[in-house]
């Protein structure tokens, strides 16, 4: 496969297993202070940040591609409040949003139309994402620091289910 695409998903596959370092730090957070639902849906986060890395994982090797792994370094997971930590969340996934866009950007120049066709899987999951995470970040926005309000929401995260973006409906 052409080598600045390999490149490009190499160094995809490392942002992806950052991700999933990052939310295993933000689900320990939330465990620690005693918030299972929020670290439950921290927890499948980071699931689905592998199973990301994976998707990439395969398409290279599929592709006759060389996987290269990278250095993922420890994430900062000194938060001040459960809004901050979503709102770091919520930063992340739009800081990948723009890296995804880059190797689609980079697949396109390259006329590589497979990996088009997986990094266009990576930009709808990344609306998704910003969506999940913004949703949950603007709900402790409102629920400033009333304990309730944010008990309330750690228990409609708990029902959060694999594949899910949230806990179900509501
Ligand atoms: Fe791999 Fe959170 O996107």
């Amino acid at each position: 496969m052409d080598k600045d695409i390999q490149t490009a998903l190499n160094e995809q596959i490392r942002h992806e297993f950052t991700a999933a370092y990052l939310y295993l730090g933000m689900m320990a957070w939330f465990e620690t202070r005693s918030l299972p639902g929020f670290g439950h849906w921290m927890r499948l986060q980071a699931q689905e940040e592998l199973a990301h890395a994976m998707k990439l994982v395969d398409f290279v090797l599929d592709r006759g591609g060389k996987v290269e792994l990278g250095d993922v370094a420890a994430p900062g997971i000194d938060f001040e409040s459960p809004h901050a930590v979503m709102k770091a969340a919520l930063e992340h996934e739009r800081r990948v949003t723009g890296l995804i866009n880059r190797v689609y950007a980079l697949a396109s120049a390259k006329n590589d139309y497979p990996a088009q066709v997986l990094m266009q899987w990576f930009v709808a999951e990344q609306v998704e994402e910003e969506k999940n995470a913004g949703e949950i970040a603007d709900q402790l926005a409102f629920a400033g620091d009333s304990a309730s309000a944010i008990l309330v929401l750690d228990g409609r995260l708990a029902a959060r289910q694999p594949g899910e973006g949230d806990g179900g409906e509501g």
